[in-house]
């Protein structure tokens, strides 16, 4: 570019196209190109807010049992609308569509699988709060012997995938990016109608001083999580000896990008709050596309028990527990896991004890 700046196009080309790959990476840009004109587009919808007319209630109910928003389904919309046409793909996943988006046989099929969550946050629309969109691509498996099925060629673990992002509709409108070297973040230049690469090779401190958990859930936790959140809450008179601060937006668009710029930790962990869940994030379109931005970026993304990226899908929808942010912070919530599991983490849960206790042995750091 004349003027020193980088596009998403000028980006895609030189990272993807003009590189030399054992994988190939061959339309992977043009459908990059197409998600960041479906981003494009709901950021302009969204900007009009009230006055777009797609507040409000749509009177039906997601696959999850949610209750959809006016707003849930016109950005789901556009991202099929954008995407279904150009070729690349086998089929599409959403939060918002019960079964795969199969490519309707008037345009052509391709390898990749899109997976996405149009609007995160949905919740915030109503008081004009931060939303974003989350997408995941993956590469049709040709060698696997149920290659056929669409719908199982989706079930396949996050490090499988081929590129991950999200757009983050605040302020400015931003697509952060990651095709598997580094995370890269673009601000849309809204008058030109350009992502420009404005944050590249984002890095997160590995360690923070700040947590994100929507504390109402509390008495639902599991005892390493209460642990963690306890001995942060516990501050310089705790064993962590500073202290933490804690931030909760109800949109994990809005908390990762907090987390790229500046560290922390973000949880929605396993809890007994409904049994049956194995946690609130849904792992092909939100906990996935997710942690390969985070690791991208030197953070680290669990369960709690194990890598988020290692877990291998059984159903579309599923959903996962999740922990991730700043690598040291993650590390030692995982080893809080490891100690309950293994019953070596008493002397720092048992209700005998607490902070200022002559009996509590000195925490390992
Ligand atoms: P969605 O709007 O796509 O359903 O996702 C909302 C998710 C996530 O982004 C956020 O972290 C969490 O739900 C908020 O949950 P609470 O309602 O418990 O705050
Ligand atoms: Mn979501
Ligand atoms: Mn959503």
């Amino acid at each position: 570019m004349q003027d020193g700046r980088t596009t998403l196009s000028k980006f895609l080309i030189d990272t993807l196209d003009r590189q030399p790959s054992t994988v190939s990476t061959s339309g992977l840009s043009a459908l990059l190109v197409d998600v960041a004109a479906s981003i494009k587009t709901i950021s302009a919808a969204l900007t009009k807010g009230a006055l777009g007319g797609h507040y409000g209630s749509a009177h039906t109910v997601n696959t999850h049992g949610e209750e959809q928003k006016t707003l849930d389904i016109v950005t789901n919309d556009i991202f099929v609308q954008h995407c279904e046409w150009d070729g690349l793909l086998a089929g599409m996943v959403s939060e918002e569509m019960d079964d795969v988006y199969a490519i309707p046989a008037a345009y052509p099929r391709g390898d990749y699988l899109l997976a996405f969550d149009p609007l995160d946050g949905s919740s915030n629309i109503d008081i004009n709060g931060v939303v974003g969109s989350i997408f995941s691509v993956l590469r049709v498996n040709r060698d696997a012997p149920d290659a056929a099925s669409v719908d199982t060629a989706f079930l396949r673990a996050g490090h499988e995938q081929v590129a991950a992002g999200y757009a983050i509709y605040g302020p400015a409108t931003m697509l952060v990016l990651s095709v598997g070297n580094g995370t890269h973040g673009f601000t849309l230049e809204r008058d030109v109608g350009n992502f420009v690469l404005t944050h590249s090779d984002i890095r997160i401190p590995e360690d923070s001083g700040e947590f994100a958990i929507n504390a109402s859930n509390e008495r639902f936790w599991e005892p390493p999580v209460r642990r963690y959140v306890q001995e942060c809450k516990d501050g310089r008179s705790g064993c962590r000896a500073r202290d933490f601060n804690m931030r909760w937006i109800a949109s994990m668009v809005a908390e990762v990008h907090r987390i790229l710029m500046r560290g922390g930790v973000f949880m929605y962990p396993r809890d007994f709050k409904t049994p049956e869940m194995e946690g609130r994030l849904r792992l092909l379109y939100e906990a996935s596309p997710m942690s390969f931005l985070i690791e991208q970026a030197g953070g680290c993304a669990i369960t709690g028990r194990e890598r988020i990226l290692d877990v291998v899908p059984e159903r579309l929808h599923q959903r996962v527990p999740v922990i991730l942010g700043s690598k040291n912070e993650v590390v030692r919530i995982r080893r809080y896991h490891d100690e309950y599991d293994r019953g070596a983490d008493k002397p720092y849960t048992s209700p005998l004890f607490n902070e200022r206790s002559l009996f509590l042995p000195e925490a390992p750091v």
